[in-house]
C-alpha cells in the first residue's frame, strides 16, 4: 500500500478526459489513499457527482456557496486537509485561473487557499495546449512550484485530432503522486548548489545598456529541478521577466561583475552551474549622464573592455566547488569549442547548446524559447541529448549532477 492513509484532494475539470478520473480514483484508493473530490461545474457535464461519490465513498464538493458544505468542511479546510492536491483533467481554463490567481469557483478558491503541493495533469486539444497563453501559463505554474504529469501525445477524443494534449494515463498520475509523496531522503539533500541564469546588462549610460537574448528559462528551470531533488540552491539571476523559482533563494544582479561578486559570496558550495549568458564585454566607462545625440556630430564610439569570466574565475579559484558545470552557446564547431573550454575554464562538464540557425531551433528559439537540444561534454566524451523542453533538460541535468555528487 504505497499511499496508505495519504489524503488526496482530486479536482476534476471539465474535459472529456474526466472519465479517466473514475479509474484514477480506484487506482489511488487501491493503494490505500483517501480520496476526496471537488468537481467544477463543467466537469459535471462529463461525469456525475454520483459516480465520483460512489467511487470515493465520500461527499463530492461542487459549490463554493453551498452553506452545508461550508459549514461542515469549508474551502479552507478542504485545501488543508490533504497531503496533495491533484488537478485532473486540468483544463486550459483551470490552468489559466491558477496562473493568474483567480478564486472564482470552489476549485480555483481551494487552489488559491492551499499550502500543499499541487500536481496538475493537463488534458486538452493540441491547439489549446500549444496556444501561447497556455504555454505562458504552464511556465508560470512551473515557476510557482506546481508539478506536472503529462500531457502525452496521441489520439484525441475528438475524431481526427491527434497531437500533444492527451491526459496522462491514470497509472502515470498515480506514479507521479507516489513520487511527490515519497518522503525518503532526496538525493541532493544537504548539498549546496549555486546556479546563474539570464543575461547580464552592461550599462552604456544611465538609460542604455548592452544585453543579449537570454530569457533565464533554462537556468531557472535547472535551479528548480535541483531544489526538487533536495539541494539548497542559490540562484544568481541577471535581469529577466520570469518569476523566481519556487523553493530557491534568488539574488538579482545586473552586470557581469555583480554576478561574479554574488557567486563568490554564495560559496562554498558543492556544485556551481553557470547557465547565465554573461556579456563578454562592457563599455570602458559608463557615462554618468545620458549621452546626447548632437545634430551633425558623429555617433559616439564605444570602447569595450573584457568582463570577468565567471566560469573560468570560479573554475580555477581556491574556493572551487567539487563540481563545476558551464553552459556554452555555440554557433559553430560545437563539440570542439566545448571540449577546449573544459580545460581552459576549469570545468567538469560543459553543456553545449547549438544556437546556430542550422540547429533546427535557432538562436531566437533556444534563447527565449521553451525547447533546447544540448550536448554534454565531459572528459569522458560527448553525450547527445535529443531536443526536449527546457524543464526536461533541467530534470535530466539535475539527475546527472546528483549522480556526480553522490557517486551514483
Ligand atoms: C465536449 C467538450 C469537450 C471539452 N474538452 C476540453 C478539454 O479536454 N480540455 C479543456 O481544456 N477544455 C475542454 N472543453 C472546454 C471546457 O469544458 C471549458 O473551457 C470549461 O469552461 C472548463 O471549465 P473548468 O475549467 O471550470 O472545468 C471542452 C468542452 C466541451 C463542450
Amino acid at each position: 500500500m504505497t499511499l496508505s492513509d495519504r489524503r488526496i484532494l482530486l479536482i476534476i475539470g471539465g474535459g472529456i478526459a474526466a472519465y479517466k478520473c473514475l479509474d484514477l480514483i480506484r487506482r489511488l484508493r487501491e493503494r490505500g489513499a483517501r480520496v476526496r473530490c471537488v468537481m467544477t461545474a463543467a466537469a459535471q457535464e462529463f461525469v456525475t457527482p454520483l459516480s465520483v461519490g460512489a467511487l470515493t465513498a465520500d461527499h463530492v464538493f461542487t459549490d463554493l456557496f453551498d452553506r452545508q458544505d461550508e459549514h461542515d468542511v469549508g474551502h479552507i479546510r478542504l485545501s488543508r486537509e490533504a497531503d496533495l492536491i491533484v488537478v485532473a483533467p486540468a483544463t486550459a481554463d483551470l490552468m489559466a485561473k491558477m496562473a493568474h490567481g483567480h478564486a472564482s469557483d470552489l476549485a480555483s478558491t481551494v487552489l488559491m487557499a492551499t499550502d500543499k503541493r499541487v500536481l496538475v495533469a493537463p488534458a486538452m486539444n493540441p491547439r489549446m495546449w500549444n496556444h501561447p497563453a497556455t504555454v505562458r501559463n504552464r511556465a508560470t505554474l512551473e515557476a510557482d512550484g506546481i508539478a506536472f504529469v503529462g500531457p502525452g501525445r496521441g489520439e484525441m477524443a475528438e475524431s481526427g485530432e491527434a497531437g500533444e494534449g492527451r491526459m496522462a494515463e491514470p497509472l502515470e498520475i498515480v506514479a507521479a503522486v507516489e513520487t511527490l509523496l515519497d518522503e525518503r531522503p532526496k538525493p541532493l539533500a544537504g548539498k549546496r548548489i549555486v546556479v546563474t541564469s539570464g543575461p547580464t546588462h552592461e550599462p552604456i549610460d544611465p538609460v542604455r545598456y548592452i544585453a543579449n537574448r537570454s530569457s533565464g528559462k533554462q537556468g531557472h528551470a535547472i535551479a528548480a529541478a535541483l531544489a526538487a531533488l533536495g539541494a539548497r540552491v542559490t540562484l544568481v539571476s541577471g535581469p529577466v521577466t520570469i518569476a523566481d523559482p519556487h523553493g530557491v533563494e534568488t539574488l538579482h544582479v545586473e552586470t557581469a561583475r555583480q554576478m561574479l561578486a554574488a557567486v563568490e559570496a554564495a560559496l562554498p558550495a558543492d556544485a556551481a552551474i553557470f547557465v547565465a549568458a554573461v556579456a563578454d564585454w562592457r563599455t570602458a566607462g559608463e557615462a554618468g549622464e545620458k549621452i546626447k545625440k548632437v545634430a551633425g556630430e558623429a555617433p559616439p564610439a564605444l570602447r569595450m573592455v573584457e568582463n570577468p569570466d565567471i566560469l573560468a574565475t570560479i573554475g580555477h579559484s581556491p574556493q572551487r566547488p567539487g563540481l563545476v558545470v558551464g553552459f556554452a552557446a555555440e554557433t559553430q564547431n560545437l563539440a570542439e569549442n566545448a571540449r577546449a573550454k573544459l580545460d581552459r575554464k576549469g570545468a567538469d562538464l560543459i553543456v553545449a547548446n547549438d544556437v546556430s540557425h542550422g540547429s533546427g531551433i535557432g538562436p531566437s528559439g533556444v534563447m527565449g524559447g521553451d525547447r533546447n537540444r544540448v550536448r554534454i561534454v565531459s572528459r569522458d566524451g560527448i553525450e547527445d541529448w535529443p531536443e526536449m523542453t527546457k524543464a526536461e533538460v533541467a530534470k535530466r541535468l539535475a539527475a546527472l549532477v546528483a549522480g556526480r555528487l553522490t557517486g551514483g
